[in-house]
């Protein structure tokens, strides 16, 4: 294990991602005790011209309120120091510096101990400047040895093109190891769950193909709309928000062969197989829209037409897969929130209770809300009569593993990184 001098540094502190999910997970992470030790310091960057305690109170807001964990909130908000600078200036940037330099100081700094993680929560438009500054003003000092690294995040770019270019403005400044993409949906528990599920289990080997499968949908719902992030929603649409990047993974490793192992590299290499036998997008197989009252949302364009739902079919051109249809479907301000993968089976050949049968079999994994996997089944009726009903064999998480705290996925990430 790792010790000694670790500063985390947030750029983007006063923004939403910050605020709702990054320095939550950071306070969960707190909370459990990973970053209890005096050497560790957590700095705020932005624009906003606020001070160590406005931004503590900005935060608060999102932290736990119980009276419990006051002493912890308070604890950890302590910890958080705020510069305030442009994205684009080197004065802000040697401020940053200078702040997390005098922590290492005052930490009586042995050799192997300066460790610097910039977490990105920013649009990608700035990773390039900004990158460009950290390398210029704010790396570790390479005579105490140690690390600095960079999370960024979706949407990374907006096309090819763009994704590539940035790719290689991030490239020129860090080396491969230095940079963390990450996507949160990776960090979801039963996201998690999908290679012991679909690797670990006999019952799935033979089934997961195309002899017994007949679809596998792919759904992300969520009951709220843009609540003023319009102005970044309203640039990329439901598809490279959340279908390109969350949804895309999921159905990586849902329809991926399994890996050598489970290093990165053999999960990766899988990964790209099967996009890579993913034949193009038809556009009969696309419906998008957006719901009504979007352009009330003053934060974005009265004419805009960008989508805020989509759904479509991918679909696989090799053996396993081919002629079964994967269905993709993402939309802001529906009925319900609700994220899950469904695998609908084909019917039972020859099926001598056709005539009174209510469904066919179907394996649900909800990402949530309330983790949870079942499996719809055909199954007796209790009683005398010989007829058929739909019944579950359920694993709901709550009950199963009662008590247990299922950790937020940015907790996972940023612990990982
Ligand atoms: C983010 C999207 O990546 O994921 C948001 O930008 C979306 O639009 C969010 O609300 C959903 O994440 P979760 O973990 O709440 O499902």
């Amino acid at each position: 294990l790792e010790t000694g001098c670790l500063s985390i540094i947030v750029l983007g502190a006063s923004g939403d991602l910050a605020k709702k999910k990054t320095f939550p997970a950071l306070f969960n992470l707190y909370g459990k005790g990973f970053l209890q030790s005096d050497e560790v310091h957590i700095f705020g960057y932005a624009r906003t011209k606020i001070s160590d305690d406005e931004l503590r109170d900005r935060i608060r807001g999102y932290l736990p309120q119980s009276k419990e964990d006051a002493e912890d909130v308070s604890k950890f908000l302590q910890l958080i120091k705020y510069v305030t600078g442009s994205y684009d200036s080197a004065e802000g940037f040697q401020a940053l510096d200078k702040a997390i330099t005098e922590q290492e100081i005052s930490k009586n700094i042995r050799e192997g101990l300066s460790r610097r993680l910039f977490y990105l929560a920013l649009p990608p438009s700035v990773y390039p400047q900004v990158c460009k500054m950290i390398k210029s003003y704010c790396m570790n000092k390479s005579d105490l040895g140690g690390w600095t690294r960079i999370v960024v995040e979706k949407p990374f770019g907006k096309d090819l093109a763009s994704a590539e270019e940035l790719s290689s403005q991030i490239g020129e400044l860090f080396d491969e190891p230095q940079i963390y993409r990450i996507d949160h949906y990776l960090g979801k528990e039963l996201v998690q769950n999908l290679l012991v599920l679909r690797f670990a289990n006999r019952l799935f080997l033979p089934l997961w193909n195309r002899d017994n499968i007949d679809n596998v949908q792919i759904v992300f719902r969520e009951d709220f709309g843009t609540e003023g992030r319009g102005g970044y929603f309203d640039q990329y649409g439901i598809i490279r928000d959340i279908i390109q990047n969350h949804l895309l993974q999921v159905f990586c490793l849902v329809a991926m062969e399994k890996p050598v192992s489970l290093k990165p590299e053999h999960i990766r290499d899988e990964k790209v197989k099967v996009l890579q036998s993913v034949i193009p997008i038809k556009d009969e197989e696309v419906v998008i829209g957006q719901y009504e009252g979007y352009k009330d949302d003053p934060t974005v364009p009265d004419n805009s037409n960008t989508p805020t739902f989509a759904t479509m079919i991918l679909r696989i051109h090799n053996e396993r897969w081919e002629g079964v249809p994967f269905i993709l479907k993402a939309g802001k301000a529906l009925n319900s929130r609700k994220a899950e993968i469904r695998v609908q089976f084909k019917d039972v050949p020859g099926d001598i209770f056709k005539c009174q049968k209510q469904g066919r079999n179907e394996f649900v994994i909800r990402l949530q809300p309330s983790e949870a996997m079942y499996m719809k089944l055909t199954v007796k009726q209790p009683g005398l009569e010989m007829s058929t009903a739909q019944s579950e064999l359920d694993l709901s998480y709550t009950q199963r593993y009662q008590g247990v705290v299922i950790p937020e996925a940015y907790e996972r990430l940023i612990l990982d990184t």
